[in-house]
This record gives C-alpha cells, sequence and structure tokens, in this order.
C-alpha cells in the first residue's frame, strides 16, 4: 500500500532505525553507567531526525515527540512519534525495540509505520487500506479460544506509587491462558498481535506515541481494539487499550472486568 505521506514516514522510519541499529553498536562498548545517556542520547537524536523530516515535509502539520521534540499547535493533522520503543530493551542489550511514527487526521488514526530495525521488519496502516508487513498483508489469527492464546501486556513505570499497576490481572490471566509475554515494546507487542503471532495485548498507562501507528495496524489487520470497557479505542484519550483478534477480544475484556470489578481503582 503506497500513500506519499507513508512513504514518507516509511524513509524516516527506515533512517531512524539504522541509527538506532549504529548507536547499540557503539552503545556496546561503554561502560555501563554512559548507558542511560548513550540511550538517551540516541533517543533525542532518533527523534530530532523524524521530527525535522515531517517538519520539512509537512510545515503546516502537528508534530509531537515523545521526548518533546516538538510541541505544534493544533492542526489537521498530527504525527506522533515515538523515536525508540523499548529503551528498556535498547539499554540492556534485549534485541527488541522499534520506531513508532503515526499519523492522525482530526484525531482519527490515518496512517501508520513501526520499524523494528533488527528484524528489519517494517509494519504499515493505511485507514481502510489494510495492514502489511513489508509488503505482504497481515492478518489477525483465528485462534478462539481463551485458554489456546498467547497474550502480551506491560507494566506502568508508576507501578511502584500506584496500586493498579496489572499485577492482578496478570496474575489471574495467566491462570486462563497458554502463556503472557512481556516483550518491552507496546508497539511491536501490538504489531504482533496484527501479524497473528499473538492474540491480544492488553496494558494501561500507555501514551499515545505508543500505540497512534500500532493501534491502527491491528485494526487494519481484522483485529478490535478498545478501552478497558469495551470503547472504540480513541488515539488522545485512551489509554488502557485491549487489542486482539475478535475472537477473543470479547474474553479477554470479560477476564479483565472480572479481575478488575474486585478492587476499586
Ligand atoms: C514503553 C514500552 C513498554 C510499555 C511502556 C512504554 P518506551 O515505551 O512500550 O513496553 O510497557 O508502557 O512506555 O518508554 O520504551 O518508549
Ligand atoms: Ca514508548
Ligand atoms: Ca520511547
Amino acid at each position: 500500500m503506497s500513500h506519499p505521506m507513508l512513504d514518507i514516514a516509511v524513509d524516516l522510519a527506515h533512517r531512524a532505525g539504522a541509527l538506532l541499529r549504529a548507536g547499540r553498536e557503539r552503545d556496546l562498548s561503554v561502560q555501563s553507567k554512559d548507558h542511560h545517556d548513550v540511550v538517551t542520547e540516541i533517543d533525542l537524536a532518533s527523534e530530532r531526525l523524524i521530527v525535522d523530516g515531517l517538519r520539512r515535509s509537512f510545515p503546516d502539520h502537528a508534530v509531537i515527540g515523545e521526548e518533546g521534540g516538538l510541541q505544534t499547535a493544533a492542526a489537521r493533522y498530527t504525527w506522533l512519534v515515538d523515536p525508540l520503543d523499548g529503551t528498556l530493551n535498547y539499554l540492556h542489550g534485549i534485541p527488541f525495540y522499534a520506531v513508532s511514527i503515526g499519523l492522525l487526521e482530526d484525531s482519527l488514526p490515518l496512517l501508520g509505520a513501526v520499524y523494528d530495525p533488527l528484524r528489519d521488519e517494517l509494519f504499515t496502516a493505511v485507514a481502510g487500506a489494510g495492514a502489511y508487513l513489508n509488503g505482504r498483508r497481515l492478518r489477525v489469527s483465528t485462534i478462539a479460544d481463551l485458554r489456546r492464546t498467547m497474550l502480551t501486556t506491560g507494566f506502568p513505570y508508576d507501578r511502584f506509587v500506584n496500586a493498579d499497576n496489572n499485577l492482578r490481572e496478570f496474575a489471574a490471566l495467566l491462570l486462563q491462558v497458554q502463556d503472557i509475554r512481556r516483550p518491552g515494546s507496546a508497539a511491536l507487542d501490538l504489531c504482533n498481535v496484527a501479524a497473528g503471532r499473538s492474540e491480544g495485548h492488553w496494558e494501561l498507562g500507555l501514551k499515545p506515541w505508543d500505540v497512534a501507528a500500532a493501534g491502527l495496524i491491528v485494526r487494519e489487520a481484522g483485529g478490535l481494539v478498545t478501552d478497558y470497557h469495551g470503547a472504540a479505542w480513541q488515539p488522545l484519550a485512551t489509554n488502557r487499550l485491549i487489542a486482539a483478534n475478535p475472537l477473543i477480544h470479547p474474553q479477554l475484556l470479560a477476564a479483565l472486568t472480572a479481575v478488575r470489578s474486585t478492587v476499586s481503582h
């Protein structure tokens, strides 16, 4: 699927991905006390590359980068950029991280690109035109029985001070499904749902740039993406997300509702 704005996002995601790959190689040779600085530097360099590119191509669009690269006044088109999703994986040398670039039109997802530079996997979607992995059409899995599902999830950064930290949900679901992973990149976790590699992902405490692109990719692969009440995902408003194949989504929603109803958050 080609789209002029997607082509520019893809080019920037590829270039930022190459920068992350190269930065990681350099990073491996430095002392651990420097790791965080190096990562921070790479985060910022990746964001600068993407934000500058978007500004050059689309001077009248709003661009929101996770690292605060640029925040502009509201516009019809808004780009949401996570220059490195999976920072802690990157820091530890765990090969699972990505660049995520999503575009909203009037607050609704229009297109997105998520690039995994280590596997050279490019996930893309344009609203109404399907989701693709390196040009191959994606479909969510058809597993219908919750007990046969592989799920993924994540835990919020404020889990130490906020009791609504997903531990109860994780414990309850672990006994109802085949297995659960916590891979560490929400964008790639969602893309794996889109690719049918896992059946669903749930997480609270997400930010718009984590999922702006990947939420659309799941949807365009035939998945359902909602909040914890089953209401349609809104990229700027939903920070609790359930994304799953449509057969599993109601079961996952019910299981999460059941465990969350036993405690008031
Ligand atoms: C994080 C990752 C992680 C998710 C967190 C995100 P970052 O993004 O996506 O998997 O659990 O909620 O904040 O900080 O690595 O860009
Ligand atoms: Ca992120
Ligand atoms: Ca990030």
